[in-house]
């Protein structure tokens, strides 16, 4: 049973900082004349209402998207994602906010395919029908990291995976990590994104570490940016902010988040001890 709805968190901090390095990633890899894959093993539902129950249950946009889409001081990548944004939006009021199958089908050219797995059925449904339009798209109700290695390496020798689990079961570390090895030994080439959560777990603390161990071999190396926004709660429980490991990372990805990053620190924040980092191998 899938307890979890990503509806509830959509255009939070943690997808801010996911989606701004995704589109980074993706408008890098479309420069070039070669077609490339984009592969989701967790895609969600593509498009999610900022006025729906689920996402006004705790108006996590509010210290996300929210903060940014007013302002005209933003760097270049941000401003950049703030417009898919709005693109998505039809160029009106802030209402829907897109997926990262809906980032990759705005930035994806007719030619790259894009394929997406989601274990919801609900979301899956929506995602298909969001889809349905695009040539070269493939969505499946199925497991994404089991499907991992059956779709690397794409025929084209060029792509990027993202590896967006919910985290909610603490087999999600381990089988990030292992999804992330996999993929390299397949495909070494590869650019893999790979979102984890800052929260009180073991698990959570050492992934970064762990994924920079797996990424060795790679040839362009690893990054890993985190942003803290948040002071955990009571219990010490609770996301207090979010990683995003690039494994390949594009050239010129690092200098971009060099100044992201410390911007977000400040649009962001909900304390006054919010911290960024930027790791790079
Ligand atoms: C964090 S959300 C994905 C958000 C999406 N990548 C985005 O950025 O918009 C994680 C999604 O993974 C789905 N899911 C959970 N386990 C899965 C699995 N093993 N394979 C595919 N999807 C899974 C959940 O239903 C949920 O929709």
């Amino acid at each position: 049973m899938l307890a979890y709805r990503h509806a509830f968190h959509a255009g939070n901090h943690a997808d801010v900082l996911k989606h701004v390095v995704l589109a980074q990633v993706l408008v890098y890899m479309a420069a070039k004349d070669k077609p490339f894959s984009y592969l989701d093993t967790h895609a969600g539902a593509g498009g999610y209402s900022l006025e729906s129950r689920y996402a006004q249950k705790n108006a996590e946009a509010s210290g996300g998207i929210e903060r940014l889409w007013q302002r005209d001081d933003l760097p270049p990548a941000l401003a950049h994602y703030v417009a898919l944004v709005r693109e998505f939006n039809g160029g009106g009021k802030l209402e829907q906010y897109p997926g990262s199958p809906a980032i990759a089908h705005l930035l994806l050219r007719p030619t790259d395919p894009l394929h997406a797995y989601e274990l919801h059925p609900t979301d899956e449904k929506i995602l298909r029908a969001y889809l349905s339009s695009r040539k070269n798209a493939k969505v499946v109700l199925a497991d994404g990291f089991a499907a991992l290695p059956h779709e690397l390496p794409p025929p084209s020798r060029r792509g990027v995976v993202l590896i967006d689990p919910p985290y909610e079961m603490k087999t999600d570390y381990a089988r990030t990590l292992g999804a992330v090895r996999e993929a390299l030994s397949k495909f070494a080439t590869g650019v893999i994104v790979a979102w984890l959560p800052q929260v009180a777990v073991v698990e959570a603390r050492e992934l970064p570490r762990r994924l920079f161990n797996a990424a060795a071999a790679a040839p362009k190396g690893a990054l890993h940016a985190r942003l803290t926004v948040a002071e955990p709660g009571d219990k010490g429980y609770g996301m207090t902010g979010s990683s995003v490991v690039v494994v390949n990372p594009p050239h010129g990805l690092a200098d971009t988040l060099r100044e992201v990053l410390p911007f977000l620190k400040e649009a962001l924040a909900q304390f006054d001890g919010a911290s960024f980092l930027l790791d790079t191998r």
